[in-house]
């Protein structure tokens, strides 16, 4: 293993067994370096879950390695635990705490001193905006601030890989801002980030590699300019219907349609027809068959329904309009 790698994953596999036992990994190869932030993407049941708590040392692998920071993971789970920090998929209890004084006992589990805990722990609160709960009972706070305080817990005394499952579930979208630049500022001190999202629009930010895992195994693997470059010379556009008109509207020549809702219909267009489009959405708005469409780059989000199939695309993360009619 190259020294700079802080996480190497080889041919890692994992299968639960019973009767109607589930490959969950199935000869996963993956790499973190630090000061890199890797997104994990895959349609609900991937494996990407099971991957990270592999990482972690709370799964064993049937098969493969995982060396975190020169450290045989599997063979050493104690080890792999003080290496990595997590934020699990679900939060962890803090009944009887405040996100404060949880926050800070991580910290001193985790080695820190108390004034460098105390002093890292106020920046983390500050740095997500939740300083109003931040000395509230936890029984009194809600969904979101509990999640946010669990990222804070993980990124209190941040290991040499931190492993986030799905932080910005049930974050609303100025905190998720905040947070993604706090998952981003972990990355440029130093750690290896491996991130597990649905939120593909909103990753597509913050990382610099995205692996996208379907049925146990690594289906794609690059940059999201790579990932992205399969896309170029097409747009999206995108339709939002008039409900009493719903599905009779039709696409002109030159449009493939991506997906199609009750109420919202998508296509691919060739750049060069952009403008025959716009002229022609419009007219469909006039008519008052539209109620009003976007044209917009094609995104990763599109490589990624591309990949995995639209009959299992990830909770839509909100839609940006950039030609609102
Ligand atoms: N403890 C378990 N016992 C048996 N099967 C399991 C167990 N945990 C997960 N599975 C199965 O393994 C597969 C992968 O699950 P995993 O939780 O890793 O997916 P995931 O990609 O994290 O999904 P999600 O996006 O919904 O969180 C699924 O088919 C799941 O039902
Ligand atoms: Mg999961």
């Amino acid at each position: 293993m190259e020294p700079s790698i802080v996480l190497s994953i080889r041919g890692l596999s994992k299968r639960y067994p019973g009767r109607r036992g589930v490959q969950a990994n199935d000869g996963i190869d993956l790499d973190v370096l630090p000061g890199q932030v890797v997104g994990l993407l895959g349609h609900n049941g991937a494996g990407k879950t099971t991957l990270v708590n592999q990482v972690v040392g709370l799964v064993r692998p049937d098969a493969g390695s995982i060396r975190l920071a020169g450290v045989d993971a599997v063979a050493d789970p104690d080890a792999a635990r003080r290496l990595a920090s997590i934020q699990a998929q679900a939060n962890v209890p803090i009944t009887g705490l405040t996100p404060r004084t949880a926050i800070q006992l991580v910290g001193r589990i985790r080695g820190g001193s108390r004034r460098e805990v105390a002093a890292r722990t106020q920046g983390l609160i500050e740095a997500l905006d939740i300083g109003s709960w931040a000395d509230m009972p936890s029984q009194k706070i809600s969904g979101g601030i509990a999640r946010l305080t669990a990222f804070c817990m993980t990124a209190v005394v941040p290991g040499r890989i931190v492993v986030l499952d799905e932080p910005t579930n049930d974050v609303d979208p100025v905190r998720r801002r905040l947070l993604w630049d706090a998952i981003r500022t972990l990355a440029d001190d130093g750690a290896g980030v491996l991130l597990v999202t649905h939120n593909v629009r909103e990753a597509e930010r913050v990382v610099d590699h995205l692996v996208i895992l379907d049925q146990g195994k690594v289906i794609a693997a690059d940059t999201p300019a790579g990932l992205a470059s399969s896309t170029r010379g097409v747009l999206t556009v995108e339709l939002d219907l008039v409900p009493s008109v719903g599905g009779g509207v039709g696409w002109p020549p030159g449009v493939t349609e991506t997906t199609r809702e009750r109420l919202r219909a998508a296509g691919a267009v060739p750049a060069e027809q952009a403008a025959d489009v716009v002229r022609w959405a419009q007219g469909q708005v006039d008519a008052g068959a539209v109620e009003r469409y976007a044209l917009t780059a094609a995104s990763l989000e599109d490589v990624y329904v591309r990949l995995v199939g639209s009959d299992r695309v990830p909770a839509a993360a909100d839609v940006e309009l950039a030609v609102v009619a």
